[in-house]
């Protein structure tokens, strides 16, 4: 489309002037936002960009592979960080999923800055925040930008929460648009359609799809589920065919049994929505086998856990998430 086209022309530019001789670090997080992010701005300022990929402990199976893969062009400007004690130890008992949140938040603009600080004098921060992040996380916004949300609904970790004393300017291209836009101008860069088309993934991670304290089992269990989920939902063939499909770890345990023994498990939640732009969701019409895969596997091979539950909810009343 000429609007995209258009849009990508003066982004360029505007990205040119902003930053001029200056350097400027992106947060990659291998989701489409971030992606494009990078492939505008090594368009506009190319070896003036570095990127740190903040490996937190709290992605999906085969995250960091892929990543490092997908990016093995940029040689070193690709910076991969091993954090992922660090940001166990500063979850370490919490529950709250605000709270949760503003530490995963901090702890990512700390490590940049650390990382930052490594290159010498970098002025600028970039990072793939978009238009439905900005006013859900009820963020006022530059001059100019969208209006303020009544409340805060949640603050996504790349938009609430930022440390008042952060040393970085912020750039954030795509404060304007919606992931449909993003996936236009991913395709118009020449993006793989791969990335493209992956799911979203939330900042925070899987620390917000374990209802409860973030701990190595937990996690463990968790991302295992996930893997399954995604697994299952690709071997059917409808990846394509749904915004996001995840497993949701709780806290509570319920009765089952296996064999002639009793089990007291932990409880896993699948949800699966179709959604245009995250703002409002409705729960995909899974196809009843694909639902009974999942559930036989994570039973069968998660041994801590002995249910599987399908959420029905549409956003509004829930959200996507369920933290
Ligand atoms: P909710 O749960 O608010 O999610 O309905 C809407 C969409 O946003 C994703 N999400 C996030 N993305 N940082 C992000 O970049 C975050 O902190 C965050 N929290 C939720 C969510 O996966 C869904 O696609």
């Amino acid at each position: 489309l000429w609007q995209m086209s258009t849009f990508l022309e003066n982004q360029v530019e505007a990205l040119r002037r902003r930053i001029g001789q200056e350097r400027v670090v992106l947060g990659l997080s291998g989701g489409v936002d971030s992606s494009v992010t990078a492939a505008l701005l090594d368009r506009a300022v190319g070896d003036r960009l570095t990127c740190i990929f903040v490996d937190h402990g709290l992605l999906r199976e085969g995250e960091v592979e892929e990543v490092r893969e997908a990016f093995a062009f940029l040689g070193d400007r690709l910076v991969v960080v091993d954090a992922r004690e660090r940001f166990l130890a500063g979850l370490e008992g919490v529950v709250d999923p605000e709270e949760k949140r503003r530490r995963i938040g901090n702890a990512f603009i700390r490590v940049f800055e650390e990382e930052a600080r490594k290159l010498g004098p970098v002025r600028f921060l970039a990072q793939g925040t978009l238009y439905p992040d900005v006013i859900e996380s009820g963020d006022p916004g530059q001059a100019g930008g969208p209006a303020p949300a009544a409340s805060v609904i949640k603050s996504h970790h790349n938009v609430g929460g930022l440390p008042a004393d952060m040393a970085m300017e912020l750039v954030e291209p795509l404060r304007e648009l919606f992931k449909d836009e993003v996936r236009e101008l991913a395709r118009e860069l020449g993006l793989p359609q791969r990335l493209i088309g992956r799911h979203p993934f939330p900042g925070p991670g899987l620390a917000v799809r374990i209802l409860g304290p973030v701990e190595p089992q937990s996690l463990q269990i968790v991302r295992r589920a996930d893997a399954i989920v995604r697994e299952e939902l690709e071997r059917a063939g409808l990846h394509d065919e749904v915004w996001q499909a995840f497993a949701v770890l709780t806290p509570l345990r319920t009765v089952g049994v296996m064999g002639d023994g009793r089990t007291y498990g932990y409880l896993v939640a699948v949800r699966a929505v179709t959604s245009v732009d995250g703002m409002t969701a409705d729960w995909a019409r899974l196809p009843h086998p694909v639902l009974e895969r999942m559930a036989s596997r994570i039973t069968g091979e998660i041994a801590e856990v002995n249910r599987v539950v399908y959420d029905i909810t549409s956003k509004p009343p829930g959200t996507i998430e369920w933290e």
